[in-house]
């Protein structure tokens, strides 16, 4: 009797981790779309009703949002995108922006050596070689089963037809209004008096994305759209040219791929450092048991902590573009290593960034990416992150081709040891040089479960990006949540440096806290951002799929 009463609960909890976790999130029998709009969920989740694969409704999505949400989406950034065939076959393509040919690694320096402020970030010498056309256009060319046709034209409807203004875009239209008006002046489309409920056409972005249907990628790297958009940015003060657009490729890349207990995950290769960062934290959590240490327990935040502060303090400092840079791959992700990294890691005691780096640096709250998940009715899964880096990218706006233009030579390191607008210090590695691709974490991640697709997961979030998708894996796999409770979950960061935590406003108590100060945790009472804006997909057990469309923001999922 004795025994039993002590073997129960241990039963209990054993059959309680294994029981399915109901979905609570939008669950269709077939295909899904989790994107930041419910317009660009409908457009991809419409192409697959069709007919169309994953891949189709990936480049008809992409599209999408540099129409409906132009925040993030774009003509005029980059991103990377993750696939896994059904088949098993896995890849990316790295349609990250890069360097122009013009650009050296003391660009934004003065003669004193100074960081000149807001010249990466604000304005035209922001702006880095957009990649999102040349990466959709490849990713058509290899795995599309439509005509370019059939995928462009709902997106040019969209445009003409135009997309309401919800309370949440207003907000940020409001919140950037004056930066629009600095660079472009008073009567750029932005600047203009909108309400909850308007509705925004893009006829000019129509007319560019027509060239695009027309004459592919040639449509926006060369001709007409090339030659406006070059001599636009180069009049506004910035360095792209005509040659730096006809130059651009995007590149398949292989991801990285790593076991965590019985999940393969499949994530970003660098220019992303996502990839190697999560390998890296997966791995140094894995020897510890945190499925039963409770959900944001501080435990489980202890564990969390120790792994992001060691592996944020490896990526910057070892990761770059990989054409540029040697990258100690078969170290870093070494098991020995990391378990040698963990050696000192104790539940204790808090450890030290200033014993493992240094460095006083701000962290900004930030979701201005933006990541959407696809599933096709075959069972084939895209998970793509795409950016114009800063909300709105550099503020600079094209009226005549309709889009906004990124700010990513922000996310190169200007100068050794001075942090970028996410606080992030980098080193040589991200130093900047003609046609370099800038270090980036975004971390579009698939998850396969005893080898079948599991869940498709991405989000926004600059510098936090590694640790919410990796929050939101653990959410599900070690603390049984649904894939839209996953999702909604309060999160917490740790980036090394600075050395604290960021907590989320809600869902963390006093007392969890004051527990965690007292093993020596700095935690940054002022500033409690939104941690990411999560959009994911996870397999059921029964083959439907439940989606994960963040309530932080318009985040919808679509699907049949
Ligand atoms: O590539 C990167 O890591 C950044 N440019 C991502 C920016 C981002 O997520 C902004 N929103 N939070």
């Amino acid at each position: 009797m004795r025994r039993l009463i002590f073997i129960l609960p241990l039963l209990l909890f054993t059959t309680c981790k294994k029981q399915p976790t109901q979905p609570t999130g939008l669950v269709t029998e077939n295909a899904m779309v989790v994107t930041a709009r419910a317009e660009a969920s409908k457009i991809g989740s419409d192409i697959m009703e069709k007919g169309g694969n994953a891949f189709d409704a990936m480049v008809a999505t992409e599209l999408a949002l540099a129409v409906a949400y132009p925040y993030a989406g774009n003509l005029g950034g980059g991103g990377f995108m993750v696939y896994r065939k059904n088949n098993g076959e896995v890849g990316g393509i790295d349609y990250r922006e890069k360097a122009p040919l013009s650009a050296h690694k003391d660009m934004y320096l003065d003669s004193l050596g100074n960081v000149i402020s807001k010249m990466s970030t604000v304005g035209a010498t922001a702006v880095g070689v957009p990649g999102t056309v040349a990466g959709v256009i490849a990713v058509h060319e290899k795995f599309g089963s439509l005509p370019l046709s059939d995928l462009i034209e709902p997106v040019i409807a969209l445009a003409r037809k135009g997309v309401i203004v919800t309370e949440k875009q207003l907000q940020r239209i409001t919140h950037y209004k004056e930066s629009f008006v600095e660079v472009n002046g008073d009567s750029t489309k932005f600047a203009q008096p909108f309400s909850v409920g308007d509705t925004i056409k893009y006829p000019k972005l129509a007319q560019t994305l027509t060239q695009i249907l027309e004459k592919g990628r040639d449509g926006f790297y060369k001709g007409e759209v090339a030659e406006k958009l070059s001599s636009f940015i180069q009049e506004k003060g910035g360095f792209v040219t005509m040659a730096d657009l006809e130059k651009y490729e995007a590149k398949w890349r292989d991801p990285i791929v790593f076991d965590y207990k019985e999940l393969k995950m499949i994530s970003m290769s660098p220019p992303s450092s996502g990839g190697v960062t999560i390998n890296q934290i997966f791995k140094m959590m894995e020897p510890h048991d945190i499925g039963s240490f409770g959900h944001n327990s501080s435990k489980s935040i202890q564990l969390f902590t120790e792994a992001a502060r060691r592996a944020y303090a490896d990526r910057n400092y070892f990761l770059g573009d990989p054409d540029f840079v040697d990258i100690p791959f078969d170290v870093l992700l070494d098991d020995t290593y990391l378990e040698e990294r963990m050696a000192d890691f104790s539940f204790e005691k808090a450890s030290l960034s200033s014993a493992i780096g240094h460095g006083e640096v701000e962290i900004l709250e930030s979701s201005e990416t933006t990541h959407y998940s696809i599933v096709d009715d075959a069972g084939n899964a895209i998970s793509a992150t795409t950016t114009l880096n800063g909300g709105y990218g550099s503020k600079l706006y094209s009226e005549d081709l309709g889009f906004f233009l990124n700010n990513e030579m922000d996310d190169f390191s200007a100068k050794p040891g001075v942090p970028n607008m996410f606080g992030l210090i980098g080193a040589e590695a991200n130093s900047i040089a003609p046609e370099k691709r800038m270090l980036s974490s975004m971390t579009p991640t698939i998850v396969e479960k005893e080898g079948k697709l599991y869940m498709v997961v991405g989000t926004p979030g600059g510098s936090t990006i590694i640790t919410a998708v990796a929050q939101t894996i653990l959410n599900v796999y070690e603390f049984n949540q649904s894939m839209q409770e996953a999702v909604n979950s309060p999160r917490f960061h740790h980036q090394w440096l600075p050395d604290h935590i960021n907590f989320e406003p809600e869902g963390f108590s006093k007392e969890l806290k004051d527990e965690l100060k007292s093993k020596g945790y700095n935690i940054d009472e002022k500033r409690n951002p939104v941690i990411g804006k999560v959009d994911a997909i996870r397999v059921l057990e029964n083959g439907k799929l439940e989606g994960g469309a963040d309530r932080r923001g318009d985040d919808t999922a679509v699907g049949f």
